[in-house]
């Protein structure tokens, strides 16, 4: 595609394919995939390819030994030979993709048999795609990368190619399912699940070829908003039988179709609640309308008050997802899975793990991260997430299984890309995305490695000293974004509305249930059993108790656990104030430090891309310095406390 980034799939990493002889044996719509990439490299690089030829000398047999759906795949290497074998064709797709990852490695030496499987059954991106631009929230919401990839001019893009080059990305990195809009369900979306659903079919039909089925978000008020109902309780039969034809519609016109997800009682879209119902009543009526069709159903435990009274401080936001869902463990269909944002709050920069994951035993979950980077820096600033999502999936809620096991229902991410020709905005931003899928499918990957990987296919043939500054820009981002950001997972501070930039009294009186309570003496929330919202109560042990007391809680979750005063000693041996000041002065160098790395790799990297990232890089110093400089300044203001080091501060 014309003037498109070629991401992590560039021509040049399928060259030890394209120069080799491969046979192809099986067949099926994702063998004719398989064959399609292998031929085409072949067309570029002057091997061959064989499709069910007979057994000759090849260096690569892709073959698919049964008709089934599975996504495993072997993988080994003996005699000159390397093969890969699948029963269903998504693994021999996922095979395929193995081997162009290992590039020349593939064809060297040997391999003993492998099993290669998917951790997780469901690896899917939410889009929140809008099919018409919203006045507020434009046609993305919390989109950087420009407009949907899959919406335009109010309906399906006509040309899917560009659709289809995504399927093909997205399998390249284990991705198997996408939800096309968004979960804030709006008029014109809401149609999708009827007369519109033709063009989920398209959009289905375009992503097929890479193993990817089409989820579509629905609202909960259908029956009423589509079909002319009076109600969309969810035991009443009418709207029961109304969401049962209308499901086998959605099947006739996409026999793969994934299943729906629901924002429901959350942020003011509809739910069960109006009619007195719970959350489980209300899942369990799609869930058993998409059953005989062997769909599911996605229902976000995102609903907490959104119109608190700021001056109320029983309640709070931390709490809701558990209170809510908890009782109702076990009363879940087997086909609805409950999606849980992997932090209690909102995708803030830094977070404890949600406490519902493994709380809730009977229920399948699956867990939400955000690679959009609506609080962390909107795809103008870097900020590999690797880290802090492995840090969640490798988490153990008590004794036993970490949260990548716990997530039975799957590993869903918010998605970060658009129609630009970078895809996520920022080229670097790609990097959260490919983690994200390498992640889903083995949650206890090494982020490093996962980076590493990333950057030897997107940037091909890259000297080690190119390799070292990617490394340099990006491996410790999410950790400097951390510093010049909001101080000891605290959260917030940002502008309201739109999230970017500081502001850090921005949401301290507003209904949102965001707040920091600093004053004159110090800062933080209460949130022990002891004396705050008792929400470390929430959790088992150890970490209710970890969490419970400011000595033993860790530093860097400190102001979301406990309100304490500027001169309490962290376990770093700083105080909270000089570790504001500190952080925010360090924050800033290290972005100036990863701005020049960027700047000594010109002659590396492709004009474009590298005056894109030049750019933004310009945009992150800038922001990284306001940061630094009004959240320094509030706190001086307030506390009275000097810098130990007397910099500047406003
Ligand atoms: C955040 C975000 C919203 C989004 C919501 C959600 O609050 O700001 O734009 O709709 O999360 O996850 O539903």
């Amino acid at each position: 595609m014309q003037g498109v980034d070629p991401a992590w799939l560039p021509d040049e990493a399928y060259r030890p394919i394209g120069t080799r002889r491969t046979l192809i044996r099986g067949s099926g719509p994702l063998v004719e995939t398989v064959h399609g990439e292998v031929t085409q490299a072949c067309v570029r690089f002057g091997g061959s390819v064989s499709f069910d030829g007979p057994a000759g000398p090849y260096d690569l047999v892709l073959e698919l030994t049964g008709d089934g759906s599975s996504e495993a795949f072997t993988f080994e290497r003996g005699d000159g030979r390397t093969t890969v074998t699948a029963s269903g064709g998504p693994g021999l797709l996922y095979g395929l993709f193995h081997v162009v990852r290992l590039g020349e490695a593939a064809f060297r030496g040997s391999y003993e048999r492998e099993e290669h499987r998917p951790e997780l059954a469901l690896r899917m991106l939410d889009h929140w795609d809008n099919v018409a631009v919203h006045p507020v929230m434009g046609q993305v919401e919390r989109g950087y990368a420009g407009g949907s990839l899959f919406w335009q001019d109010e309906r399906a893009r006509g040309d899917l190619e560009r659709v289809r080059a995504y399927g093909r990305l997205l399998a390249a990195c284990g991705i198997n399912a996408v939800a096309v809009n968004n979960v804030n369900v709006h008029g014109t979306e809401a149609r999708l699940l009827t007369d519109r659903i033709g063009e989920v079919a398209d959009i289905a039909g375009a992503l097929r070829p890479y193993g990817i089925r089409a989820h579509l978000s629905v609202t909960f008020a259908a029956p009423v908003v589509l079909g002319g109902l009076e109600t969309a309780d969810p035991l009443d039969a009418g709207v029961r039988e109304w969401w049962a034809e209308a499901t086998a519609r959605v099947y006739e016109a996409i026999p793969d179709f994934g299943g729906y997800v629901v924002k429901a009682d959350s942020e003011g879209q509809p739910g069960p609640f109006a009619y007195g119902h719970s959350h489980a009543d209300g899942a369990n009526a799609l869930a058993a309308a998409l059953a005989p069709h062997g769909g599911i159903v996605h229902w976000r435990a995102f609903v907490y008050n959104h119109r608190q009274d700021w001056r109320d401080r029983r309640t709070d936001r931390a709490r809701a997802a558990y209170d809510h869902f908890v009782p109702l463990d076990g009363e879940f269909a087997s086909n609805a899975v409950l999606q849980v944002k992997h932090g209690p709050m909102d995708f803030q920069v830094r977070e404890p793990v949600s406490p519902l994951i493994g709380a809730m035993p009977r229920t399948r979950l699956a867990v939400e991260l955000q690679a959009t980077q609506e609080y962390t820096g909107q795809q103008r600033h870097v900020c590999w997430l690797g880290p802090m999502w492995s840090g969640a999936l490798r988490f153990r809620p008590e004794e036993g299984s970490p949260v990548g096991e716990l997530a039975r229902g799957g590993l869903v991410a918010v998605s970060n890309v658009g129609d630009d020709p970078f895809w996520t905005g920022h080229p670097l931003a790609q990097a959260n995305l490919y983690t994200f899928g390498r992640l889903a499918w083995q949650p206890d990957a090494d982020p490093d490695a996962v980076l590493d990987e990333w950057i030897r296919l997107t940037f091909p043939d890259a000297p080690q000293r190119l390799i070292t500054g990617l490394h340099a820009v990006l491996d410790g981002s999410w950790a400097t974004y951390e510093k010049y950001t909001a101080p000891l997972g605290v959260g917030f501070m940002v502008q309201p509305g739109h999230h970017y930039g500081p502001s850090v009294d921005g949401y301290e009186y507003s209904p949102w249930g965001t707040y920091h309570f600093a004053d004159r003496d110090g800062i933080g929330v209460d949130r022990s059993v002891a004396s705050g919202t008792g929400y470390a109560g929430q959790y088992a042990k150890p970490w209710a108790e970890v969490y419970e007391s400011s000595e033993t809680c860790p530093d860097e979750l400190l102001l979301f656990f406990h309100h304490v005063p500027y001169g309490h000693v962290l376990k770093s041996g700083k105080t909270v104030i000089q570790h504001i000041y500190d952080t925010h002065f360090e924050g800033v160098a290290e972005v100036e430090e990863a701005r020049e790395v960027w700047a000594s790799l010109t002659d590396l990297v492709d004009p474009a891309r590298h005056a894109r990232v030049a750019e933004r890089y310009e945009e992150q110093l800038r922001s990284a310095r306001e940061w630094r400089d009004q959240i320094n300044s509030y706190f001086l203001r307030k506390s009275g406390v000097p810098d130990a080091h007397g910099r500047r501060i406003y």
